[in-house]
């Protein structure tokens, strides 16, 4: 397998000036942000990029004003050498790996903000406002820094991904979002940095997320859920049955995130809970146009 040729960037001027000089050649800028510990989900991502552009900037950069907990940033997984190696083997051309005060110098004082019910609900509610803060307020800067024509983003993190469209549409940031579909094991199980922290025995366990979200997009699709609260008890019964109290499972409006009244259109089915001391998120989509399963009939 020939190695492909990946160039490690660390700082801001010259991301700047290696942008700049593929642009005067024609190149298109493709940009897939993360957090590093790279797994399929995120090669999927660049691996689209890779099809879709001549350069593909990988970043990597834990940020640590998106975390509403200590420990979690201490113990997130960090492995830059096989990040960067997986992420060219993808087809990146280039890793942006700064380091904090790279992004942060001494005297930063900004901060991006979503507010409404896109931010407030599910993950906001759980993890706090500021989570999505720091969230965004990175993505801009690393969005202000790449230049990109178009950021790749995976439907795991489905609210991550419409604030991102909300700030990127409200800061008419020059960007193209795209939102490509989870990836998973074989089993359900969605992919995530943080599965390397589950024991065997927590990762089985955790096979009950996935579970319980489809069991809920089951009983809308079949029929045997009548309202959103029907839907909600068959995949929180699902959970409970493998020893899980999620910190919610909800059924929303897929671009508002507002609570479903009734099941119609496309639901967003989602799921965050601790398993094993691990903190783990999913959803679902589903059509709940009963109309036209029934015709189909
Ligand atoms: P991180 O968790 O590293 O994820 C980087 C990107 O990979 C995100 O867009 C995320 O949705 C996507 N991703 C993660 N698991 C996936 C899976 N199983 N299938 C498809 N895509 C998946 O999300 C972040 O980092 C950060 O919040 C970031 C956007 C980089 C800002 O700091």
């Amino acid at each position: 397998m020939t190695e492909r040729i990946v160039q490690t960037i660390r700082t801001v001027p010259q991301m700047r000036g290696e942008i700049a000089a593929r642009r005067a050649a024609g190149a298109t800028v493709g940009f897939v942000p993360t957090m590093g510990a790279l797994h399929a989900g995120h090669l999927a991502l660049i691996e689209r990029a890779a099809s879709e552009h001549d350069v593909v900037v990988v970043s990597i950069f834990i940020n640590p004003a998106q975390f509403d907990r200590a420990d979690d940033l201490e113990r997130y997984p960090r492995d830059e050498a096989a990040d960067v190696k997986a992420a060219a083997a993808a087809g990146a051309t280039i890793c942006f790996t700064p380091n904090v005060t790279e992004i942060y110098p001494q005297d930063f004082a900004s901060s991006v903000q979503v507010r409404g019910t896109l931010t407030e609900t599910l993950e906001g509610q759980e993890r706090g406002v500021g989570h999505f803060d720091g969230m965004a307020t990175v993505v801009t800067i690393l969005l202000n820094i790449v230049g990109a024509d178009v950021a790749y983003f995976g439907a795991k993190d489905a609210q991550q991904a419409l604030v991102v469209r909300r700030f990127v549409t409200d800061l008419q940031i020059p960007v193209e979002i795209v939102t490509a579909e989870t990836v998973r094991d074989r089993d359900g199980l969605a992919l995530s940095s943080r599965n390397a922290r589950l024991s065997a025995g927590g990762r089985e366990q955790a096979l009950a997320i996935s579970a319980a979200l489809q069991a809920a997009a089951n009983a809308i699709s079949n029929g045997s859920a009548d309202s959103p609260e029907a839907a909600n008890a068959a995949g929180i019964e699902r959970l409970r049955a493998a020893g899980i109290a999620p910190e919610y499972f909800a059924i929303a409006d897929p671009s508002t995130l507002e609570p479903a009244r009734q099941l119609s259109g496309t639901l967003l089915i989602a799921c965050a809970a601790t398993v094993d001391g691990v903190r783990l998120i999913d959803n679902l989509t589903v059509s709940a146009n009963r109309e036209a399963a029934t015709a189909n009939c």
